[in-house]
């Protein structure tokens, strides 16, 4: 269980693209506190300069900041490099409505952007950032690989065709490309702010400042809530993987279901508040439950997530409570 036995040599060189954000940034961590080294790539449209700072006294670490929109940039960023964990891109259903035409240049032509210069500088390992919204309207529980449903966001499209470049890469190319369809993540450093901010981050930061929170539906929409420790060992597992594994795409979740009214009781209790919140409109782009099969992951890289949501959620609280 977990990612203390993947093991690499010292000398190892890791790209992490959008190392300014959350998850990034947690990756970041994981590989410098292992030992390796590590560079890091994020031109702060989102991610924060604080999340940079805190690892850059690391003799190991080297940041760049620089766009996956500009080719150049992401090849200067993949040279030397042994695996890349490409996780840069612009998240939010609700935004990606807003604003279609930057997530196609973002998400789309940035990642093909970074998987043309992994090529290129022939990387062992393209790993990167899917998304369980490819599964779009298919109703059926869990969310199976090869079950996929209408998508509904110009984010669900964007994630979809990073799936359909990966696939084609390997194949054409011989780029082992290994796609992660994370599941609704969370954990320290997820941003609590701003309108399209995830819910968990979002309900904590406004329980700890005694404020109400809006549930948009009713609150009985349930997801596979997965802690950040699970998405690191499946990314260092997918570095792992074999060249047979490669052009492929495997779901990222603990393989739970919460129900987002028990999570923000949970909290209440947790952080001892008795708060009221407000119902709104369901949000479009929504799907109502996810959960995911995550047998793939488990049979062909060995991923084997060791942190529930239960346990999970606890350390968020406390480094919420420390860090907000
Ligand atoms: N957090 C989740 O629950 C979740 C779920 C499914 C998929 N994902 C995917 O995982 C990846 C990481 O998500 P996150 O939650 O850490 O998001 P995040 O917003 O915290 O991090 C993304 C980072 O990418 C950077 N970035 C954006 N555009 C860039 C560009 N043009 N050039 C360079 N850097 C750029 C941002 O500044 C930010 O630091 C994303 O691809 C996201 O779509 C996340």
């Amino acid at each position: 269980m977990g990612y203390e036995n993947v093991i690499f040599p010292k000398e190892t060189k890791f790209l992490v693209t959008g190392a300014a954000g959350f998850i990034g940034s947690n990756l970041v961590e994981a590989l410098l506190n292992m030992g390796y080294q590590v560079r890091g790539l994020d031109n702060f449209s989102i991610g924060k300069k604080e999340n940079v700072e805190e690892f850059i006294d690391n003799p190991n670490y080297e940041f760049i900041e620089g766009d996956i929109r500009n080719f150049e940039t992401c090849l200067s960023a993949c040279e030397g490099i042994d695996y890349v964990l490409h996780q840069a891109a612009w998240g939010s259903v609700p935004r990606s409505i807003d604003m279609p035409l930057l997530y196609e240049e973002i998400n789309i032509k940035g990642t093909l952007n970074m998987m043309e210069a992994a090529r290129q500088s022939g990387v062992k390992k393209f790993v990167y950032a899917s998304s369980s919204s490819v599964y779009g309207d298919e109703p059926n529980l869990p969310k199976k690989e090869g079950r996929e449903g209408n998508l509904l966001s110009p984010y669900a499209l964007t994630k979809m065709a990073n799936e359909e470049y990966g696939k084609l890469y390997t194949k054409l190319y011989g780029l082992d490309t290994y796609g992660l369809r994370y599941f609704n993540v969370f954990g320290k450093r997820q941003d609590p702010n701003g309108v399209y901010a995830a819910v968990i981050p979002k309900f904590i930061k406004q329980l700890l400042n005694d404020e109400q929170t809006t549930i948009y539906g009713d609150g009985k929409q349930s997801r596979d809530f997965t802690y950040i420790e699970n998405v690191i060992e499946a990314n260092l597992k997918a570095c792992k993987a074999t060249h047979e594994a490669a052009g492929e795409v495997y779901n990222i979740a603990y393989g739970g279901r919460e129900y987002l009214i028990d999570i923000y009781h949970v909290l209440c209790k947790t952080l001892g508040k008795d708060i009221k919140p407000i119902f709104g409109p369901e949000r479009k782009g929504d799907i109502k439950h996810s959960n995911a099969d995550i047998s793939k992951a488990k049979e062909v890289l060995g991923y084997d997530p060791e942190w529930s949501f239960e346990r999970g959620i606890v350390e968020a609280i406390e480094w919420y409570r420390e860090n907000l």
